[in-house]
């Protein structure tokens, strides 16, 4: 059992610190038990073959005393790594309450005022509806966005998005109180491609032409949507960055068809792209932003942010869900929306300078580097075509065995991230870019 007293357990400077194989025989007798008990369909595991004994910041040790460096930050959910602030906030929590139905605590409102405080001053009149998953707060934010409007429409969303995997139980709950909204109704989608260019030609105008035939072409088979959801950059998609003023365009769009905006900032908020919220890079108004991961620092929870006019037009209850905002989670989320703006500039500045470390590795597998902030993907291929997916584990095993932890995402599987906690010590980083460069380079 450790203690406060255990932390720090190593110095960045010390890191990584590797013992036994990995996995290492402690690693291994816990992967085999949760074989034993735990669904087979479990994914992380394959990624990161080891078992976790504890964590602190940007560092991450193993069952048998491995550290790693963390550039997971749990998919971007410890924007402020294992901070010691949400450590302490939620242990300060622990001996005052920690689950209250939505009646007020001091931690709630002191989080709802931080969080409105973290958006740009004409957002000032928004209001805050909560939900426990990123994916719970994309489905309320298309449901809000069906009940305003009191009828169902489809909602164009973008060719490679994760919004996430929800459910409509609500079809199989009796109460009609509960069904004034449009959940378990299935929701109705239009793809459209995102702007990406890599391995196709997805420019914005071809993207816009298809977006204004949806709207305007009678023939072409539509029904008149009422939403859009997006990405500001896309993250399971691939780390994809779309040209600046997409969003500026998209909101364009929407004013002039009458659609509500909703931004996804599930994994781009909370300063990962160094702004506070990513759509500030352009400019832009949403409708309704979509927040969850760091919001929390680790405890889930998600809040959706939406304008203030749309109160008067939901039902009550609206959303519903026991453990929505539990007060851990708003105490460290607190912490956190106060914290993270400190850290803008130097995020900024460093991914800046790891884009550039990324490029000038100069191996032929490296395909594309791209970013924004601490969201930077480095895109694989190989022979001229997208690196095989199994060539791409290969090598994040073997960043793991080095002591980095890495993760992938993309259409093809085959994009690096970098989802360095806004705090990490840049020794991790040049250490992290030691690992990488060594397995990329010189190229086979
Ligand atoms: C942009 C985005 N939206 C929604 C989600 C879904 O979040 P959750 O896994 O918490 O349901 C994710 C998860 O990765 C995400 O990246």
């Amino acid at each position: 059992m450790s203690t406060s007293e255990d932390f720090p357990f190593l110095d960045p400077a010390n890191a990584p610190l590797i013992r036994t194989e990995i996995p290492g025989p402690k690693s291994r007798k816990l992967l085999e038990e949760q074989k034993k008990y735990e669904t087979a369909t479990v994914t992380y595991p394959n990624s990161f073959p080891f078992a976790i004994r504890r964590a602190e910041d940007s560092l991450i040790e193993d069952a048998d005393g491995n550290v790693f460096i963390d550039w997971v930050s749990g998919i971007s959910v410890l924007n402020m790594g294992f901070s010691g602030v949400v450590r302490k906030a939620v242990k300060e929590q622990m001996d005052l309450i920690w689950h209250s139905l939505e009646i007020p605590t001091e931690a709630r409102i002191n989080f709802l005022r931080e969080f409105r405080n973290s958006f740009p001053s004409d957002m000032q009149d928004y209001k805050t509806v909560f939900g426990i998953s990123g994916s719970d707060a994309c489905e309320t934010a298309i449901n809000l966005a069906h009940t305003i409007r009191k009828r169902k429409a489809p909602t164009i969303a973008f060719e490679g998005a994760y919004h996430g995997v929800s459910g409509a139980i609500i079809s199989s709950t009796s109460g009609t109180k509960y069904k004034k909204s449009f959940y378990g109704t299935g929701f109705e989608t239009i793809r459209v491609p995102y702007p990406y260019t890599v391995w196709q030609d997805l420019n914005e105008n071809v993207i816009f032409d298809h977006l204004e035939r949806i709207m305007n072409d009678p023939e072409a088979g539509y029904d008149r949507p009422d939403s859009v959801i997006v990405e500001p950059i896309q993250g399971e998609g691939g780390y994809i960055v779309p040209p600046k003023g997409f969003l500026k365009n998209v909101r364009k769009f929407c004013d002039e068809h009458d659609l509500t905006m909703i931004v996804d900032e599930v994994q781009t908020g909370m300063g990962r792209t160094g702004k506070m919220w990513a759509f500030q890079w352009d400019n832009i108004k949403p409708d309704i932003v979509c927040s969850s991961k760091s919001v929390g620092g680790g405890i889930p929870i998600s809040a959706i942010y939406y304008r203030g006019d749309y109160d008067e037009k939901l039902p009550t209850p609206f959303h519903m869900g026991t453990f929505r905002a539990n007060p851990l989670a708003m105490a460290a989320g607190a912490q956190l929306l106060k914290k993270i703006p400190e850290y803008l500039d130097r995020v900024n500045a460093l991914g800046e300078k790891l884009r550039k470390s990324f490029s000038d590795i100069g191996s032929d597998h490296i395909r594309d580097v791209r970013g924004k902030g601490f969201m930077v993907g480095i895109e694989l291929e190989d022979r001229g075509k997208p690196m095989d997916s199994s060539k791409v584990t290969e090598l994040k095993h073997s960043f793991l065995k080095n002591g980095l932890m890495m993760h992938t995402c993309g259409h093809y599987s085959n994009v690096f991230r970098y989802m360095g906690a806004l705090n990490i010590p840049e020794v991790l980083n040049n250490k992290g870019l030691e690992i990488f460069e060594s397995a990329l380079r010189p190229s086979s």
